[in-house]
């Protein structure tokens, strides 16, 4: 499983480097990054959903969902 977040929609609300800080992190701006290239490591699968959930622009996207 792997996140990716559209630069487009992201809007730097970082509720997905809050709420999943093993997987996203910030730009110097405050625009959610992916980390590991998006690679979503065992055991991260709940929160990764909980990321995608909650962001409000709903600019996280799951790839490879089992
Ligand atoms: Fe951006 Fe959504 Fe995260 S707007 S910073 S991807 S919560």
């Amino acid at each position: 499983m792997r996140v990716q977040i559209d630069p487009e929609r992201c809007q730097g609300h970082g509720r997905c480097y809050d709420l999943a800080p093993d997987l996203f992190g910030e730009d110097d701006e405050g625009y959610g990054t992916v980390l590991r290239d998006g690679q979503v490591p065992p055991g991260q699968e709940r929160t990764a959903r909980l990321a995608v959930s909650n962001c409000p622009e709903r600019a996280i996207d799951l790839l490879g969902e089992a």
